[in-house]
């Protein structure tokens, strides 16, 4: 980056912006006319930043033809062209809301009604512009912005984007369609697709789309036009951009109403607000929330409502003063990846993660992403040495997308997965088949840190202050060889190992001793046996209350196991393999022996011929079981609890807390800051949205309340 003013030698000031120009071009390049950017939008933003703000500072050096001055690219001779009746201009940026302020005041100095002025808040769909074109009511032509001016005629593969109308309707009452209709709007891959779509790719041993835009931008732009059919797409027209022959809205709020009247779809999120603290309010709501579409978003954009004010304001040589585009912290950045390190898990399953120079992605900073399996790194080529792009989204596991190939330094050699497990040097194993490679040492270390560790965890027992490193210095100190060593841990030894200090060692037993008592079905998770989650643990747990009548069960009858609702022969078959291990038995031996209860509170043996345990005998505290079965959501955030309060509400009743709708939940219940994608999901299956402050009711009674 660019020093002060002061600093600068016009030489190399002269050079840096050539350089900018170059990179900014061949990146430029890669997103418009091949659809694969090699760095992340963000990144690329950067650069553009960083130019303008030094042709800012030196005007002599701006030329017409620098990528500042420009909008998009060229079209690609696989198309033809398509001159815009109406140039199809990108949109000034704001980072942050001082920013949005900043472009308040702005429009503010031109004219001071801005001041009191409604604005159109949309979504930024994170897809690609389209201009399309309906003469009498009829879809005649669909092109992409290209540079601005010219874009490329996709008007075949747009015919199969199944959201976009061939006729436009004709709505009751109305006359004639427009004589002409250009509408502006955002083709885009919802997420579900992009996931499918992947998966088929990486079926047929392809490469994958880092993106849904990309994937989107990729699909459409395709000269079979088959193919894009072949792929599903949607739309969002979110703009008028010429119309004849039909009465001129003089609002844009109005002339969406238009769209949706014609048949077009128009994003149901679109809200008109009025000043600038609720267009505050509909960003700070969308940065929170833009995890509950079913589609990526990179911002939201603001726009004057009123068509007169915004006429008077006009437009830059590249963007319209009217509209400003506020852009959401990037999920996807770029970093140098440092080392490919093997971890092995608690089931000896090998990932391979990726050591990053750390990064601030998606709300937080990132120094391990995960690189899934031995065919992704494979697939994806990433190198130690390379430049890499890292995406975080949401709440997911950071991820390596792929590599900037570009930054690559020369002669980097390739990665190559190790054949011996980094913690034990046992050979690993691959079946046949199978992505994932294993450590098959049950005795190796690093499984032995990661079972005791999960066995510690929130989920499980929940022993506060044994986290990994902890551990993994019991084991190497020799004073854990396996979970069953928990409870006999030697306070004078701890102590005099002298790295952790008495009140530290105090506080570990206390937590130690506090988790003799936990329930079964948390004894259940910790022992880690593969396939068996909570819901599982909890319903052995119900139907068994002791851990040795879950093991005689298992020893005696898969059957009877498989039976138990929720259990599944699946499960059931892992169960008797995991009880039969000698190994196995000998650490329940030993926890047994240091006093752990092993039994579930309230359990109610099952009733002669009945169906599993009386009712009034789960969870923790053996609350009535009102919502057996039954699945309830929430969306927003309830009065009165908090997320994971309200999922133990639900689960301590017997219910499920699946976080998704479907046609088997039994409620929706609605807080505040509800997501958009839930509520119209309940409304699609027809599934009862209720008022949050009904949330107490349900769980007391199970019912539903009449009306
Ligand atoms: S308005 C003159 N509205 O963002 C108005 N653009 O640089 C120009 N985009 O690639 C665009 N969602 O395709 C507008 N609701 C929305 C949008 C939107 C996404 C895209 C647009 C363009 C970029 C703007």
């Amino acid at each position: 980056m660019n020093g002060e003013d002061s600093g600068e030698a016009p030489g190399e000031v002269a050079e840096r912006a050539e350089a900018l120009r170059a990179r900014i071009a061949y990146h430029g390049h890669r997103y418009h006319e091949l659809d694969d950017p090699e760095i992340t939008d963000a990144d690329y933003d950067l650069l553009v930043r960083e130019l303008e703000a030094l042709e800012e500072r030196h005007p002599e050096l701006l030329t017409p033809d620098s990528p500042t001055q420009q909008v998009g690219a060229g079209p690609s001779p696989l198309f033809a062209s398509v001159a815009h009746l109406v140039p199809m201009m990108s949109l000034d940026k704001a980072f942050d809301l001082a920013e949005l302020q900043a472009w308040v005041d702005r429009m503010a100095r031109v004219d001071a009604r801005v001041l009191e002025a409604d604005f159109v808040c949309e979504l930024k769909i994170d897809g690609l512009a389209m201009s399309i074109t309906y003469e009498e009511g009829r879809m005649t032509r669909a092109a992409t912005r290209g540079d601005g001016r010219t874009g490329e005629d996709v008007t075949p593969n747009v015919a199969t984007v199944a959201a976009v109308p061939h006729e436009l309707a004709r709505p009751e009452g109305a006359g004639a369609p427009p004589a002409l209709l250009e509408v502006r709007g955002e083709v885009y891959m919802p997420l579900g697709a992009f996931a499918e779509l992947n998966r088929r790719q990486l079926e047929a041993g392809q490469k994958t789309f880092a993106n849904p835009r990309n994937s989107a931008a990729g699909s459409l732009r395709q000269k079979d036009a088959t193919i894009t059919a072949s792929r599903e797409l949607a739309f969002w027209a979110y703009q008028v951009a010429a119309l004849e022959g039909s009465t001129i809205p003089t609002r844009h709020s109005q002339s969406l109403e238009l769209l949706r009247a014609w048949g077009l779809p128009v994003n149901p999120a679109i809200t008109t607000v009025h000043g600038v603290e609720e267009v505050f309010s509909f960003c700070r709501h969308w940065e929170a929330h833009r995890h509950d579409l079913d589609y990526e978003i990179d911002g939201v954009v603001v726009k004057l409502d009123d068509l007169a004010l915004r006429e008077e304001l006009g437009s830059t040589s590249h963007a319209p003063r009217w509209a400003i585009a506020f852009k959401l912290p990037s999920e996807e950045r770029s970093t140098l990846l440092r080392a490919i390190e093997v971890s092995i898990g608690r089931t000896g399953r090998a990932t391979p993660l990726a050591v990053l120079e750390p990064v601030f992605v998606g709300g937080s900073t990132v120094g391990l992403a995960t690189l899934h399996n031995q065919d992704q790194v494979g697939l994806k080529d990433v190198r130690p040495g390379d430049t890499v792009v890292v995406r975080k989204a949401g709440d997911v596991i950071p991820e390596v997308v792929g590599p900037v190939l570009a930054e690559r330094p020369s002669g980097l050699p390739e990665w190559v997965f190790p054949s011996d497990c980094p913690s034990c040097g046992a050979p690993l194993l691959r079946l046949p088949g199978e992505s994932d490679t294993f450590c098959t040492n049950l005795d190796c270390p690093a499984q032995r840190v990661q079972r005791i560790v999960h066995f510690a965890s929130r989920g499980a027992l929940d022993i506060e202050g044994l986290g990994e490193k902890r551990v993994l210095q019991f084991v190497e100190l020799g004073f854990l060889a396996d979970l069953g060593d928990l409870y006999s841990l030697d306070r004078t030894l701890l102590v005099e190992a002298e790295r952790f200090g008495e009140l530290s060692v105090d506080n570990l037993l206390g937590a130690l001793e506090a988790s003799r008592t936990q329930p079964l079905h948390r004894v259940l998770v910790g022992l880690g046996i593969r396939h068996l989650g909570p819901a599982g643990a909890r319903a052995l747990a119900k139907r068994f209350g002791s851990l040795e009548a879950v093991m005689e069960a298992a020893a005696s009858s898969v059957e009877d196991l498989a039976a138990v609702d929720g259990i599944g022969p699946v499960i059931a078959a892992s169960l008797a393999d995991f009880f039969a291990s000698g190994t196995n038995r000998a650490v329940i031996e030993k926890l047994r022996r240091t006093g752990l209860a092993l039994t579930e509170p309230g359990f109610v043996p099952p009733v002669e011929g009945g169906e599993g345990a009386a009712g009034g005998g789960d969870g923790d505290g053996g609350l009535p079981q009102t919502l057996d079965g039954k699945s309830v959501v929430v969306t927003g955030t309830l009065e009165g609890y908090t997320r994971e309060e309200a999922e133990l509400a639900v689960l301590a009743r017997g219910g499920k807390f699946p976080g998704s709708v479907s046609a088997k939940t039994l409620a929706v219940f609605v807080g505040a800051d509800p997501g958009a994608a839930k509520l119209r999901k309940a409304e699609e299956v027809g599934v009862p949205v209720l008022d949050g402050d009904r949330f107490a009711g349900v769980l007391e009674t199970g019912e539903l309340p009449e009306g």
